[in-house]
């Protein structure tokens, strides 16, 4: 990175200013892809309105001079309470894609989640981090072929999968429609490689690139197949009903991921702020819940805290990242929500993601 490019980075303040820089450098049909929605968009910008509607009601005179952002998840120390949300294709945000991301988790300590549907091979992503890392799945129609790649992934020592549950048909994102969107010439979807089989390089928008990596046919028994076929933890990823938090726990899983796919499936779905509270009290003494959609700010991972998540993760924010300056772009991301929340503790009037949680609506709440 040159001079002028680390100082660009090094003026960027908050997410958005990342955003900014990001769009000058990422090429527009896939900065269209990365920034859509479903439809009109209304999840998509609701995911960030809900959480503005909560209130956080600080405590005074609280002693804040020692804090801690540390906490664990599944069994795994971790710097706060963060994590990189599975992005398909992040070699278009920079050159480095996904292997940037992981350094940068990695220096942040905290865990990456990868896309099944990413640049880079899930064996190059896991040399380069010690900290967790983990898989998102789509179930494909070639249900063999997932099972396959679930083992693959368990031996290079992937720690947990996260099985997307929102995708049965992809959703509609019309800027892709219009621009003709696939995956670049010279990017491969390099884990989904079957031999003789295109992936990706046909058909227009998300749904004609990639249909067969998902099927609409998935129910709850699939997951308890795939919880049975590895040793690992499995994940629920894209619920936002309770009925569903507890059906996934009956499934096998060992954590659910409260999340409406950051607006890009089920327009019309609510925010993610909106659902979580109930979805995490569904969960409560079962495992682990994750949230994402939305985030923007230090001040939203502690309201996301206070409904009940354990853990918090971004997505378009660690694009930004990469875009504005690949490592260096997504560290910053990961600094500037780290840092904002540890303010943001400061302020509250608490020292610790525990006290947080316990605090629950007594520190959280729409009024
Ligand atoms: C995603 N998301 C996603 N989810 C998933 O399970 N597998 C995937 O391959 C992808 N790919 C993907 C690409 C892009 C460009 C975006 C923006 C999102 C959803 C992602 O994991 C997460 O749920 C949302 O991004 C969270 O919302 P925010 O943080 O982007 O607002
Ligand atoms: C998306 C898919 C890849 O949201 O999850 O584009």
């Amino acid at each position: 990175m040159n001079a002028s490019a680390s100082d660009r980075l090094a003026a960027c303040i908050s997410l958005s200013d990342l955003s900014a820089l990001a769009q000058e450098n990422i090429e527009h049909t896939a900065w269209d892809y990365y920034r859509s929605g479903a439809w009109d968009e209304t999840t998509l910008a609701r995911n960030e309105s809900a959480w503005r509607e909560l209130l956080i009601h600080a405590r005074g005179m609280v002693d804040v001079s020692q804090r801690t952002s540390a906490t664990t998840l599944l069994g795994r120390a971790i710097s706060c309470p963060l994590l990189s949300a599975p992005t398909a294709m992040q070699k278009m945000a920079h050159r480095d894609g996904e292997l940037a991301t992981a350094r940068a988790c990695c220096a942040a300590r905290v865990p990456m989640c990868l896309s099944s549907l990413s640049t880079t091979s899930l064996e190059e992503v896991r040399a380069a981090t010690t900290e967790p890392l983990w898989m998102q799945i789509y179930i494909s129609k070639d249900r063999g072929f997932t099972r396959a790649l679930v083992q693959r992934a368990e031996s290079a020592g992937i720690e947990a999968f996260a099985v997307t549950a929102d995708t049965p048909v992809w959703g509609v994102r019309e800027r892709d429609m219009r621009n003709g969107f696939r995956v670049p010439d010279g990017m491969h979807i390099v884990n989904l490689e079957r031999a003789g089989e295109p992936t990706g390089h046909a058909g227009v928008g998300i749904g004609g690139a990639l249909s067969w990596t998902i099927d609409a046919s998935l129910t709850w028994k699939d997951v308890e197949l795939l919880a049975a076929s590895t040793t690992r933890p499995i994940l629920v990823k894209g619920l936002c009903r309770p009925d569903d938090v507890a059906a996934a726990f009956d499934s096998g899983a060992q954590g659910v991921w409260i999340s409406n796919h950051g607006g890009r499936q089920l327009d019309g779905a609510p925010a993610t702020a909106d659902v979580l509270a109930k979805c995490a009290l569904a969960a409560r003494g079962r495992g682990c819940t994750i949230v994402d959609g939305g985030v923007r700010r230090g001040i939203d991972v502690l309201r996301a805290l206070a409904l009940g998540a354990d853990a918090v993760a971004v997505g378009r924010p660690i694009l930004w990242g990469l875009g504005a300056g690949g490592e260096q772009g997504a560290t910053r991301a990961l600094e500037i929500l780290r840092s904002e929340f540890d303010l943001a503790m400061a302020l509250a009037g608490v020292r610790s993601v525990e006290e947080i949680r316990a605090l629950g609506a007594d520190l959280v709440r729409a009024r």
